[in-house]
């Protein structure tokens, strides 16, 4: 098929997103399919070279979008995986890899995720959201989780452990997102579940991954080849049954597509759900790649998988 791959992206996980667009675009290519693609720059310039000339607007990137048989938004963060590249394609009326708009805007929203959650039976962390204007006015005594509403790769995230570190991490929430998510700090092992959606209509949870992390899983372990996964994660057939059903039951609730990843805790309670993500990192060493890969689907047989649901 002729796949038109897109990465980069206009916010912070721009590199994220190269990374994950080059892994694509090679596997892709592997598998046959006939890859061409675009690079949306930081400064949201789009470069199509060297297949369309001038390079440099969304408008000289159209007829690649006419070209391709499916596009695959390998682009983590607003103004792709929020939604906005899904909306584009559904415009042009070419099929897309993944979720559409209205999934991928509600789990780039963390505050809206949770209310999705809470309504299908699925624990949250308490917490509650404020205005980017209001954090002057935010009291906390005990330790809390800071995030921007809106961002990924845990860009802007801060683990507040004493009452004066509060207005400092929410300067640095405020900067990616005008609404900013406080929530208590969630006891319990971190487990990712990848869930895909193939060709047909079938979907299925891979086996859990653990993530070891001491403290906080922040943006600097996320990307400096420090963390450790274990996959499939030690869990007793009880706990990966609860697992998988919630992040099934997520899938569904936010209508998803083609591959995400649910993000849990294991509290005493059961699985908290941490966040969600509907174009998730997507090289073979990121985490929902690895999940499959330990059900025996490969990297290239998992993009092959994703671009044909796309089209069925
Ligand atoms: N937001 C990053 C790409 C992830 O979830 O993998
Ligand atoms: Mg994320």
């Amino acid at each position: 098929m002729r796949v038109l791959v897109i990465g980069g992206g206009r916010n912070s996980e721009h590199e994220v997103s190269l990374a994950s667009a080059a892994a694509v675009s090679e596997a892709l290519r592997a598998t046959d399919h006939d890859v061409r693609t675009v690079t949306i720059g930081r400064d949201g310039v789009w470069d199509a070279a060297p297949d369309a000339s001038p390079a440099g607007s969304l408008a000289a990137a159209m007829p690649l979008l006419a070209w391709a048989d499916v596009v695959f938004p390998a682009v983590h963060g607003a103004l792709g995986e929020d939604g906005a590249l899904a909306a584009l394609c559904a415009l042009a009326d070419v099929p897309v890899v993944g979720s559409g708009p209205r999934a991928g805007a509600i789990g780039m929203d963390k505050h809206a995720t949770k209310l999705v959650a809470r309504d299908a039976g699925i624990a949250t962390a308490p917490g509650f959201v404020i205005s980017s204007s209001a954090i002057g006015d935010v009291e906390f005594e005990a330790p809390v989780v800071v995030k921007p509403v809106s961002a990924g790769s845990s860009y802007g995230v801060s683990l507040v452990r004493e009452p004066g570190e509060l207005l400092e991490a929410l300067r640095t929430a405020a900067r990616f997102d005008d609404r900013i998510l406080i929530e208590e700090v969630m006891q319990g092992r971190e487990i990712d579940v990848a869930v895909i959606r193939e060709a047909g209509g079938v979907r299925w949870a891979a086996p859990p991954l653990e993530i070891h992390a001491a403290g906080l899983f922040d943006t600097a372990m996320k990307y400096d080849g420090s963390a450790r996964f274990t996959v499939p994660a030690a869990l007793t057939a009880a706990e990966t049954g609860m697992l998988s059903r919630a992040a099934v039951t997520m899938f569904d609730a936010l209508g998803c597509a083609g591959v995400a990843r649910m993000d849990f805790f294991l509290a005493d309670a059961g699985p908290v759900l941490n966040e969600v993500n509907t174009m998730p990192g997507l090289t073979a060493a990121s985490q929902a790649p690895r999940m499959f890969a330990a059900a025996g689907v490969s990297y290239p047989e998992l993009m092959d998988r994703l671009v044909r649901a796309a089209v069925s």
